[in-house]
């Protein structure tokens, strides 16, 4: 259902959302242009106050919380699109409730349950309708987030904590090609670790090997596993698919990826499709191997900021693994992804809310 349609949902109206100093929606970039108004709810220790909006800057975060101390933090990311018809839908809110839950239990922060998260997502949709790009030119990506706050240096659970949903208009995402550095050295999560949570420290962990890639010419890094540093992870900030011969293959949910909720639409899509679309481990090795025996097909990372980014190569000290550039099963796979996402279809109703 696309809410602020039916009667008694929230409406625009008066409400706040800078327009004037936006580019065209093809500028805007991810992340730069952040909505005037946060939506606002405050857990004392013992449940969750009622969201509320408030201006972005009028929220203090203490620098004495365990909030910026010590990570205790979680967040995650959808998008809200403007349909053909004009009307706006979030994509998939409940199944980013779900894992927002899983990674708050993780840290041991209060769970925000799904009916909250929905409808303060609904709410800082609604009080920026105005940033939401044309159908078809970008989207409003919503990054809801706990942190503890209570102000206290000791390190133990905090007893105060804010739920916030801050957004941003974006363009749609710009169709590049990357090149990706395969880390030898560096891991960005461990089995037991934090993986799979999306919280803050996943993020700054990876940053160094972001570094390492660039400094070596490579627009970004692919993670190999602790253990053996041999099976791929995630592609940056991305989940990672790749097609050799029939097969669409990506690392499976071992506990050191993120569950993308992209990555599992696109799953979902292909096997639909009756594409063979496998979770299973993947090596180096066995990109080599594909590579000689002329099977390997496309490469992409996918997840909700940058939705399918196409990769060309991935290379580490001693040899370069190049994917095809005109995969057609991967090409197709993209147009249906952004149709389902935007509403272009009427396939996946379930998933636009
Ligand atoms: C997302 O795709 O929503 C992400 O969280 C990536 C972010 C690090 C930019």
């Amino acid at each position: 259902s696309a809410y602020g349609t039916e009667p008694g949902a929230p409406t625009n109206d008066g409400n706040p959302g800078e327009t004037s100093e936006l580019p065209q929606p093809e500028d805007l970039g991810f992340g730069r242009y952040l909505g005037a108004h946060l939506v606002l709810a405050e857990h004392d220790g013992a449940r969750w106050s009622a969201p509320g909006l408030l201006p972005r800057q009028a929220l203090c975060v203490p620098v004495a919380s365990a909030g910026v101390q010590y990570g205790l933090s979680v967040f995650e990311g959808l998008k809200a699109y403007r349909g053909a018809d004009g009307g706006v839908h979030l994509f998939r809110p409940q199944a980013h409730a779900h894992r927002f839950a899983a990674s708050a239990a993780r840290l041991g922060l209060p769970a925000v349950d799904e009916a909250l998260f929905v409808e303060s997502c609904a709410m800082a949709v609604d009080a920026h309708r105005k940033l939401l790009p044309p159908y078809g030119r970008g989207s409003l990506y919503l990054r809801p987030t706990i942190h503890a706050d209570e102000e206290f240096l000791g390190l133990r659970r905090a007893q105060r904590h804010r739920y916030s949903v801050v957004v941003s208009a974006c363009s749609d995402p710009a169709m590049k090609r990357l090149r990706l550095w395969a880390e030898p050295h560096l891991i960005r999560a461990a089995v037991g670790g934090l993986g799979a949570a999306k919280t803050g420290a996943n993020y700054a962990a990876g940053l160094a090997g972001l570094m390492h890639a660039q400094a070596k010419a490579y627009d970004d890094v692919v993670w190999l596993d602790a253990a053996t540093h041999t099976r791929l992870g995630e592609a940056g900030s991305m989940n990672l698919f790749v097609r050799i011969g029939s097969r669409l293959l990506t690392p499976p949910l071992d506990g050191c990826i993120l569950a993308g909720i992209t990555r599992d639409s696109l799953l979902q899509m292909a096997r639909r499709a009756r594409l063979d679309a496998v979770e299973c481990e993947i090596s180096l090795d066995d990109l080599a191997i594909a590579q000689q025996r002329g099977e390997l097909g496309g490469a992409f990372g996918c997840g909700t900021a940058a939705r399918i980014v196409a990769i060309d190569e991935i290379g580490d000290s001693t040899r370069c693994i190049r994917f095809s550039a005109q995969d057609a099963c991967v090409s197709r796979l993209c147009a249906a992804l952004k149709d389902v996402q935007e509403g272009g279809t009427s396939d996946w109703p379930q998933w636009r809310y």
